[in-house]
């Protein structure tokens, strides 16, 4: 993909959609893998991380039919796979690799989880841990623990698991190995991450139960094939979201969004930094699904740490763009994690804010921002990570004269179409660019 040239427009207004959510995408595709008939997946994310988890069910033997692009007819095989015949690739995704590392754990085979360069310098002993106590071999090729993972299941053992992270990732990990454990598995988190995986198999009459920070399951259970409406990502909303809400006359409407609690965290850091936000959840089967309406204010700095930031853990990036935008400081803290994704965000994200002429100070857990003082364009690098790409083609639209992003294919891991979605707004001058907009009711 060629670099993206972003000129200043500041203003939106508009209505809009995001593709589907990326987390709820593939753990439908998992569990429809497992269930015990055909499992129609409507509004499916097809992005390259993605369609990494449809590869790797195929090559375990599962049929999945594209009745259209974001349609999956999944035909389940009641938790039985075949032993993959090659390794199974799974591109830049750390959800496929971990996600499917624990239900390879629960098969009687030999397979191998590879990945591209970022995620071969991915942590994985996170979910090596648990899932080894569980029974599973498992052989992490790179240096401490990194990928390709070879994992030898089968005849697990449930256990009781700690997780020194908040990780929707690890729980998830250890729960769907449990799903294949003889008795009770479960997982206790220091923080609530994401809980996808947990109305998943609810949905699919797992029936999960939840303490608190512990969610449980029985192994030996096969998920109920049912069709499932994937919405909209609000992580992908959220560039918009943050576009709209940095810009006193900007008012949006995102339609079709998912408004999961353990996912709306940007929309309250929003509130705190002064935007109008309002959500309104117009349907609840597994996910509830809804509206954000965003209004555009003068934004102030805010602090996001502690129990908030799984709440916002990849809507950081585009957060640290508010908060430069904002006026005062903006304190990042208890964000470590963010170092261990696609890229260093923490190092990328002040890389890039600093090339913009914002003053940001990295921490080894976050960073302060002291916001106001007015972008200018720059040529910036996306560092391979998707969320940066995004985050700094926003910050583009305030910058004085021209930002360029290099180095944009990785958008297609989470957000294809965003490039066409931008220069939709930027084609339409600003004032002009709306058609109707439909306000919430208060
Ligand atoms: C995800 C969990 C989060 C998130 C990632 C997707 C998931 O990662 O950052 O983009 O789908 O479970 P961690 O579980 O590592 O925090």
């Amino acid at each position: 993909m060629p670099d993206w040239k972003i000129r200043r427009a500041p203003t939106i207004q508009t209505e809009l959609e995001v593709p589907g959510d990326k987390s709820i995408s593939h753990r439908a595709v998992m569990l429809a893998a497992m269930s015990n008939g055909t499992c129609v997946i409507r509004g499916f994310l097809a992005s390259e991380d993605c369609l990494c988890t449809v590869a790797a069910v195929r090559a375990l033997g599962i049929n999945v039919e594209n009745a259209d692009e974001t349609t999956l007819i999944i035909h389940g095989k009641r938790r039985t796979f075949t032993a993959p015949k090659q390794d199974i690739d799974c591109g830049n995704s750390g959800t496929t690799m971990r996600l499917m590392a624990g239900l390879l754990s629960g098969q009687p085979f030999r397979s191998r989880l590879i990945g591209d360069a970022s995620l071969s310098k991915r942590p994985m002993r996170r979910v090596i841990e648990p899932l080894t106590q569980m029974g599973a071999k498992i052989t992490a090729e790179g240096k401490e623990g990194r990928p390709p993972l070879v994992i030898e299941g089968g005849n697990l053992q449930p256990i009781e698991y700690v997780s020194p992270v908040a990780s929707a990732q690890v729980k998830s990990a250890v729960l769907l190995a449990g799903m294949f454990a003889k008795g009770r598995t479960s997982v206790t988190e220091p923080t609530q991450s994401r809980d996808h995986t947990e109305r998943m198999l609810e949905y699919f009459l797992i029936r999960p139960q939840k303490n608190d920070l512990t969610v449980s399951l029985h192994g030996g259970l096969t998920p109920e094939s049912r069709d499932f409406q994937v919405p909209g990502d609000i992580s992908s909303a959220a560039f918009w979201l943050v576009a709209a809400a940095a810009q006193p006359r900007s008012h949006l409407l995102v339609k079709n969004v998912g408004l999961n609690e353990t996912r709306t965290g940007v929309l309250a850091v929003l509130v705190r930094m002064g935007a109008q936000v309002r959500e309104i959840v117009e349907t609840e089967e597994a996910e509830p699904l809804g509206v954000i309406e965003v209004r555009g204010a003068r934004l102030k700095g805010t602090e996001i740490a502690g129990k908030e930031i799984p709440n916002v853990i990849d809507e950081l990036p585009i957060l640290a763009v508010a908060a430069a935008l904002a006026s005062g400081i903006t304190t990042i803290k208890d964000a470590g994690e963010l170092r261990v994704k696609e890229t260093d965000r923490l190092a990328a994200v002040a890389t890039n804010l600093r090339a913009m002429g914002a003053q940001v100070q990295e921490t080894e857990d976050g960073m302060i921002i002291t916001g106001g003082i007015p972008l200018h364009g720059a040529r910036l690098d996306s560092f391979g990570d998707h969320r940066i790409a995004m985050a700094f083609a926003i910050a583009g639209l305030f910058a004085e004269g021209e930002t360029v992003i290099t180095n944009t294919d990785c958008v297609n891991t989470s957000y294809p179409g965003f490039y066409q979605a931008l220069e939709r707004i930027l084609k339409e001058p600003p004032g002009q660019q709306t058609h109707v907009i439909t306000s919430l009711p208060n």
